[in-house]
């Protein structure tokens, strides 16, 4: 058999268990495992290179979620995250999703955007013709800005102007699309924009003012679906209620907001985990969700003819694999090889997969018997702990308090004097 991510009880290992596991398929060295067992793996120097003012690290746990079958290829997916039951739940749905062959995921490309604002233009829709007919030689002068970015296959894509009203008058706003590879592309295109601006003040007699990339990445979106055998369910209508689920989501902004915060725990996790840009990819992705006027959720769930359950996710994903705390942070480095991704691309799209399971795991467990059980178990676990429990004890304690329903520091005092005879 080849290697796998399905492993059943995962989450039951040790850490050192875990770590073997995850050192096998990834063909991790001794010196991998140790770095990320290591609490100093990144030291108080690179940190202070990494940004101003370093007075410490905040450290964050990074588990593996498990169980990711995409595009017929096994991942064990590093993510860095405080939250309870994200990583689990993302491992859980992940499972699911083997029922009809895993997750399917497509892209648009790496292609970035970078705007070049130009204000007091008297004739704003000739000076968009006039920009539009200067095209070759705008792409051409953005170019010579990034000759490595050019030899390795990107550079510019294509030219788009748009005329916008605003309360101080039309501005005319010139878009760039760059490809910009396995980078992510901020540092590029930010360079070429600022490059273009005096051509775009004399072909447009205007002022140029701000020349910076949007974080709307729409040209480089990544894609993902995936189908659940109606058996995967407990009970038939589960599908039903996840489609429910759904439609809520796509109908109202309230519910859509935390729909799709629960999309972002799987995500910006992923994100974070390989040193990308959390921020970017999370305006990207709420932006684009509101990109029709109405604020609306990242997926869709629906019934196929057969009674399974199909999902989709479509977001824009700015992440590269080269700059940034990516090349930098030690743990960054390794949650890639763990992955073992080769281009960004392919990263953007096993973060969309995550994201569709995450969001999955959230709508089912909503539809079905809500988020409290699951969670109160933890919580339980966490006051057994805090009253004195170990080993097994802490278990013990927890799921009696859950069957009591009385999740609270006296009783689990109290049944621990008990257990303990
Ligand atoms: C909690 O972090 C995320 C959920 O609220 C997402 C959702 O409601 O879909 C469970």
């Amino acid at each position: 058999m080849g290697k796998t991510s399905n492993i059943s009880g995962f989450f039951k290992l040790t850490i050192d268990e875990r770590l073997e596991a995850v050192r096998n398929f990834a063909g991790l060295s001794e010196a991998d495992v140790a770095m990320l067992k290591n609490a100093d793996a990144l030291s108080l120097d690179t940190a202070s290179r990494m940004v101003e003012n370093v007075i410490g690290r905040i450290q964050i746990p990074m588990g593996v979620a498990a169980n990711f079958l995409i595009n017929g290829k096994e991942y064990f997916v590093p993510m860095a995250v405080e939250e309870p039951s994200v990583i689990a739940a993302a491992s859980h749905a992940a499972k699911l999703t083997r029922t009809r062959g895993g997750i399917f995921t497509s892209n648009s490309g790496p292609v970035m955007i970078a705007q070049i604002q130009a204000v007091n233009v008297v004739d704003p829709y000739a000076a968009r013709l006039r920009i539009l007919e200067r095209k070759d030689e705008i792409l051409g002068l953005a170019d010579t800005m990034d000759p490595i970015l050019v030899k390795l296959g990107g550079g510019t894509r294509g030219l788009e102007v748009r005329v916008i009203d605003t309360r101080v008058g039309p501005m005319v706003i010139t878009h760039l699309h760059v490809d910009t590879r396995d980078a992510m592309g901020a540092n590029a295109v930010n360079t070429m924009a600022e490059a273009l601006a005096p051509m775009i003040e004399t072909i447009t007699g205007g002022r140029v003012y701000l020349r910076i990339l949007s974080n709307l990445a729409d040209h480089r979106v990544v894609r993902a679906r995936t189908v659940v055998a109606q058996e995967a369910f407990d009970a038939a209508e589960v599908v039903d209620g996840i489609v429910m689920a759904s439609a809520f989501a796509e109908a109202d902004p309230y519910r859509a907001a935390t729909h799709n915060k629960g999309i972002m725990n799987g995500v910006s996790a992923v994100v974070l985990a390989t040193g990308n840009d959390t921020r970017a990819v999370e305006a990207g992705a709420h932006s684009y969700a509101a990109r029709n006027g109405v604020y609306t959720s990242l997926t869709r769930w629906e019934k196929t003819a057969n009674g399974d359950l199909a999902g989709t996710l479509e977001m824009p994903m700015g992440v590269g694999l080269v700059g940034g705390a990516t090349a930098t942070h030690p743990i960054a480095k390794l949650a890639v090889k763990i992955l073992g991704v080769k281009t960004a691309v392919e990263l953007g799209e096993i973060i969309a997969a995550v994201g569709l399971a995450q969001n999955l795991a959230a709508v089912k467990v909503l539809a079905t018997e809500g988020v409290q059980r699951g969670h109160m178990a933890l919580h339980a676990r966490n006051v057994a702990v805090n009253a004195g429990a170990s080993g097994d004890l802490i278990d013990k304690v927890a799921e009696a308090m859950v069957r009591e329903r009385k999740v609270r520091a006296d009783r689990a005092v109290e049944l621990l004097a008990e257990f303990r005879g």
